[in-house]
């Protein structure tokens, strides 16, 4: 991401943003009340919060759950035509939870649209995750309507800063720009985030992620192998795949079921500490974990304690305790937004 930053910043507008970044896209652009947002859902939870808190409707178009969570630019288009109060277009790229990039074509046909006068974000807050190119930060120079927000978070680690970067045209960039408060980044963020920049910092990021994708390919090639794993839903270009857990093993007939993956969920994180994300509320997800990769050891954890967990499930065919178990956990397993 950096690398980019270093060297698109001379090109085009930068707005670097700390803490306050998407409330303030949200109150440069949408009035309190009357204006709405468009996201696509199953998407990061946070867009609708910040809608909330800024008294905004959210209005959504579901990503294609037949074609692996494809965006669905006829449907967005037709939304943004009809109702002209939708002020903001959220596209996350890689998609959290689904893992896939959008496509450009996709994309460019909302960027494009003939008469609506909003903004199209693009949240690329995983790109380090993606192939090396994927990124569509240089399209601000093409397309004023765009606003592309990358973050020092997830291939970093460096969460705790609160920083990342928009890159957008010039005319948004000034907008934004006079609606941050002065001295808006702390001397500590500053200095942490010019010492991740450091040549030799970047190489630690660079192959960290390395790490990080050969243990994915791994939980590509392992999970599958798992009785009671079902398919991978979405794509594999972020730190997390999205997996169905099925209520028996596959060759028994076994379908996604909400039920087992919240017992698997649920013993996962209680017995072995090792804590996934339950997504099967949301739209075209039914029965699947959000599996964040993590480091060798953590991956064999992970795949260790999942066969154990299912077998363990299967034999004892524990339904009754799993539904009591859904009931009570259920909640809050929705309510991390992640
Ligand atoms: C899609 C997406 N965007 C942004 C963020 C958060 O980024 P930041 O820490 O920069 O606020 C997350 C965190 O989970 C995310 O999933």
């Amino acid at each position: 991401m950096m690398t980019r930053l270093i060297k698109y910043s001379r090109k085009i507008s930068l707005w670097v943003l700390v803490r306050m970044k998407r409330s303030a896209l949200l109150r440069c652009f949408c009035t309190p009340g009357r204006d709405k947002i468009l996201t696509c859902p199953p998407t990061y939870g946070m867009y609708a919060v910040s809608a909330q808190v800024n008294d905004l409707e959210v209005v959504k178009v579901p990503l294609d759950t037949k074609k692996a969570f494809k965006l669905r630019p006829d449907a967005i288009n037709a939304s943004l035509s009809s109702d002209p109060s939708i002020k903001i277009v959220y596209v996350c790229s890689p998609g959290n939870p689904t893992a896939n990039l959008v496509s450009k074509p996709d994309l460019q046909q909302v960027l494009e649209h003939p008469t609506w006068n909003g903004v199209v974000v693009l949240d690329e807050a995983y790109i380090d995750f993606a192939p090396d190119g994927s990124s569509l930060a240089e399209w601000v120079t093409e397309w004023p309507n765009l606003v592309v927000m990358q973050t020092l978070s997830k291939a970093f680690g460096l969460a705790g800063i609160r920083l990342g970067a928009a890159y957008t045209s010039p005319p948004i960039a000034r907008l934004l720009n006079s609606l941050k408060a002065p001295y808006n980044i702390s001397s500590p963020t500053s200095t942490l985030a010019c010492a991740a920049l450091q040549p030799k910092n970047l190489a630690v990021m660079k192959s960290n992620r390395e790490k990080i994708l050969m243990q994915r390919d791994r939980l590509v090639e392992e999970l599958p192998k798992i009785p009671g794993v079902g398919r991978f839903l979405g794509g594999a270009d972020s730190n997390f795949l999205l997996v169905e857990i099925l209520d028996r093993p596959r060759d028994e007939g076994g379908r996604p079921s909400n039920e087992t993956a919240l017992v698997v969920y649920v013993r996962l994180a209680e017995t072995k500490g090792v804590v996934v994300r339950f997504r099967g509320k949301e739209v075209g997800c039914l029965g699947c974990l959000r599996i964040t990769v993590g480091t060798e050891e953590e991956v064999n954890a992970l795949l260790n304690t999942m066969q154990l967990v299912l077998a363990d499930i299967f034999d004892n065919r524990d339904w009754a305790r799993g539904s009591q178990m859904e009931d009570a956990k259920e909640h809050e397993a929705n309510e991390v937004i992640a």
